[in-house]
């Protein structure tokens, strides 16, 4: 219904356009109707627009309504562009039929030209006439050259035949390269009533692989370099790509990419510095290489951008060329309970139970002594003083000694000694075992998620770079804002650090750092042996960043770019440029094997034990020391008071 109403409209229009149409341009006629509509399937089009004089026979349009959503313009006003292709305007094709008629030049390539319309998002058909005194490449050149035609130009040129009226046209290609070279004309193809539109081989592809002879043009590239020795210039630092690679890679490694770019596109690059990635600044206008790319001193940047919503306002971006992991890393403790190694093997209630076993026999083999003494026969003399005597039978057994065979007559005596013998044998077996075992193994890594990181009792730290302070407080994560202001701007001043510091704080443990992970590994090579390199340990909270190339907004070279960027990622020269510059990392599953050891730390509280208790037994003895003093003193005295009291009372 919809779609009857628009035809009407159109066809009133139509009739009102005839007779608005004055006497100097000549109607558009069937055959070149007949022309635009073959041009249109091979280019899969539904959007038309005819710049021209639209009066002549109805009949010849019908076909045209029937397929296509048309609009007609008669160039006697300058066409509209910006209002006719909105934001997001289908690709659309437009006829022009009269190629080098003064009012076209004024009226439709003037506002094309400057408006930047001469590019992909339209399909241009231009129809022109052979003369017979110039070829029609000259033809073209003259009419076509003062215009800004770019390389992603997408312009059909039409040239009608002298003569008969049914030879077939000859099909121009019109592209130009940069500014500086001359238009590209091209043979393309063929068309006739008879024939149709007919192509060489070669417009069957992509337009990309046809014009990807560059001819040697420079294009202009800006990059930011922050890290740079001051030595150095800064081509040959961006081309260095084998040594400084603790500096940051990032630029110099897409650099790498680009120099293959002009390989195959056979262009050169010139490159712009500069040092920071790019801000709006308050007058609206972008510093840095975003800067560059905005105001068109650059045609692209060679280092990759991350991507920013804010940032697409103004830019556009190209594949992604780079990815950066940005991660929590840190030294992961060795054991992270705060138990002692000793104590690990059981748990506490386990401990207990072993304890209150203990003293039930000890209390058990108190009832027995008393009846073992009963015995007829005489008891031996440690039996006299029993509660001694119990306690180091009793950790004769747990302790695996075993007290003497003759020591105990009562056969419920032995049974509970040998019970507690063989309860203990199965203890130290386990316990043994355990620790040994528990040595070897490597014990399963706690700290791997957010939470436990938070948890634990590691200092937390950030490289002060921008993206570190969006990412924890422009976030609906509760757990990351907390981190943000609990843990890491605990400290005074907070622990925001540059990312050396960051690896010297990783270094001496205890420190957990966020930032870009390949950069941080690259330093730590150097810091850390392989021992405590293979203790690191990654915690990942936020998907990794992509950057990418960025070109100004409806730049000619989009096409390009994205083209070379996708290839070199198909035919897997990115992923193999990435690996030539990430740092190989030991192997860290043989190494954790090798390390069978017991470091201080853990060993601390069996020593500090030992010492405390020769601490106590010494100052035991010194008591001892002093009480036979004492009793000796005692004594002496009291003999001397008897020796007294017989002197004087004989
Ligand atoms: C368009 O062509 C018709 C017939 O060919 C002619 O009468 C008319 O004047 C032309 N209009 C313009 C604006 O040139
Ligand atoms: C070529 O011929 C056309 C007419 O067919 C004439 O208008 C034009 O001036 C000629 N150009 C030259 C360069 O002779
Ligand atoms: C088209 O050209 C052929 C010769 O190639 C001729 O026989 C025929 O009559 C021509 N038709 C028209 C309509 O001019
Ligand atoms: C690159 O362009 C130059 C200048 O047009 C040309 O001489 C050269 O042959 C081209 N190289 C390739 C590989 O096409
Ligand atoms: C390409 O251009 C560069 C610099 O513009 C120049 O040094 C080089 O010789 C040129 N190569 C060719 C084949 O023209
Ligand atoms: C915006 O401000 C910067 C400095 O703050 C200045 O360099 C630049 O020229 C200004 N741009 C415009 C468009 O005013
Ligand atoms: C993050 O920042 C952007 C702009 O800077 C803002 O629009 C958005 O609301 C912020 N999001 C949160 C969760 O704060
Ligand atoms: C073509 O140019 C127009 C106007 O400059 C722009 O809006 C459009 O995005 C461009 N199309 C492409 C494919 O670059």
């Amino acid at each position: 219904m919809i779609k009857l109403q628009v035809k009407i409209i159109l066809w009133i229009f139509i009739i009102w356009a005839r007779r608005l149409c004055g006497a100097q341009i000549e109607s558009i006629n069937s055959n070149e109707l007949l022309a635009f509509e073959d041009f249109l399937r091979a280019q899969h089009l539904q959007h038309a627009l005819l710049l021209g004089n639209c009066s002549g026979q109805i009949e010849n349009y019908k076909r045209l309504f029937a397929n296509y959503r048309l609009q007609f313009f008669t160039p006697q006003r300058g066409v509209q562009f910006r209002e006719l292709f909105y934001y997001a305007a289908p690709r659309t094709a437009l006829l022009v039929p009269a190629l080098g008629d003064e009012q076209t030049k004024r009226w439709i390539y003037e506002p094309a030209s400057a408006e930047g319309f001469f590019n992909n998002s339209q399909a241009w058909l231009l129809l022109g006439n052979s003369q017979a005194n110039r070829s029609d490449d000259q033809i073209i050149r003259q009419h076509l050259s003062p215009y800004n035609i770019n390389i992603d130009a997408d312009i059909t040129v039409a040239m009608r035949a002298r003569g008969a009226a049914n030879q077939s046209w000859l099909l121009y290609d019109v592209y130009r390269v940069s500014k500086q070279t001359p238009l590209m004309v091209q043979l393309k193809g063929h068309w006739s009533r008879a024939d149709g539109y007919q192509l060489l081989a070669s417009f069957g592809e992509s337009w990309i692989r046809r014009r990807r002879n560059l001819h040697n043009i420079t294009l202009i590239g800006s990059t930011a370099l922050i890290e740079k020795p001051a030595d150095m210039d800064d081509l040959s630092y961006l081309g260095n790509d084998r040594e400084l690679l603790q500096l940051d890679p990032m630029q110099r490694k897409t650099y790498q990419l680009f120099l293959l770019m002009g390989r195959m596109y056979n262009m050169s690059l010139q490159v712009l510095f500069r040092d920071t990635w790019g801000q709006l600044l308050p007058n609206g206008s972008w510093s840095g290489v975003i800067g560059h790319i905005v105001s068109g001193e650059a045609d692209f940047s060679v280092c990759p951008i991350r991507f920013v919503t804010e940032r697409s306002r103004y830019i556009q971006y190209t594949p992604p060329l780079h990815t950066q992991l940005i991660h929590f890393l840190f030294r992961h403790p060795r054991r992270n309970s705060i138990r002692n190694i000793f104590f690990e093997p059981l748990s506490t209630e386990v401990w207990w139970c072993v304890l209150v076993l203990m003293a039930g026999s000890a209390l058990l083999l108190v009832l027995h002594m008393r009846q073992e003494r009963r015995l007829p026969q005489p008891a031996r003399p440690a039996m006299e003083r029993p509660v001694s005597f119990v306690w180091f039978t009793i950790l004769e057994t747990y302790l695996q000694q075993g007290p003497a065979a003759d020591q105990f007559r009562l056969p419920s005596t032995r049974l509970l000694i040998s019970a507690s013998c063989i309860f203990s044998f199965m203890l130290m077996q386990f316990y043994g075992a355990f620790i040994v075992g528990s040595l070897l193994s490597d014990t399963p890594r706690s700290i791997v998620n957010l939470q436990a990181l938070y948890e634990s009792d590691l200092e937390i730290g950030m490289e002060d770079i921008a993206y570190n302070f969006e990412l924890f407080t422009n976030t609906t994560n509760q757990l990351v804002r907390d981190i943000y202001s609990q843990r890491i701007c605990r400290t005074h001043p907070p622990n925001i650090l540059t990312i050396e510091e960051g690896a010297q704080r990783i270094k001496r443990g205890g420190f957990a750092f966020h930032t870009a992970i390949d950069r941080l590994y690259r330093l730590l090579n150097e810091l850390l042996d392989e021992r405590l390199f293979c203790e690191l340990q990654e915690i990942m909270f936020n998907p990794p960043y992509l950057s990418a190339s960025i070109l100004a907004k409806s730049s000619p070279w989009r096409e390009h770019l994205n083209h070379a960027v996708l290839y070199l990622s198909e035919t897997g020269l990115i992923a193999y440029n990435d690996r030539l510059w990430t740092m190989p990392r030991p192997d860290c599953t043989l190494f954790k094997d090798a390390q069978v050891e017991v470091d201080l730390k853990h060993f601390a509280p069996a020593l500090f034990t030992l010492l405390l208790a020769m601490l106590v037994s010494a100052s035991v003895f010194l008591l001892e020391l002093l009480c036979g003093y004492l009793k000796a003193r005692g004594k002496q005295q009291a003999s001397q008071k008897v020796d007294k009291a017989m002197f004087l009372h004989p």
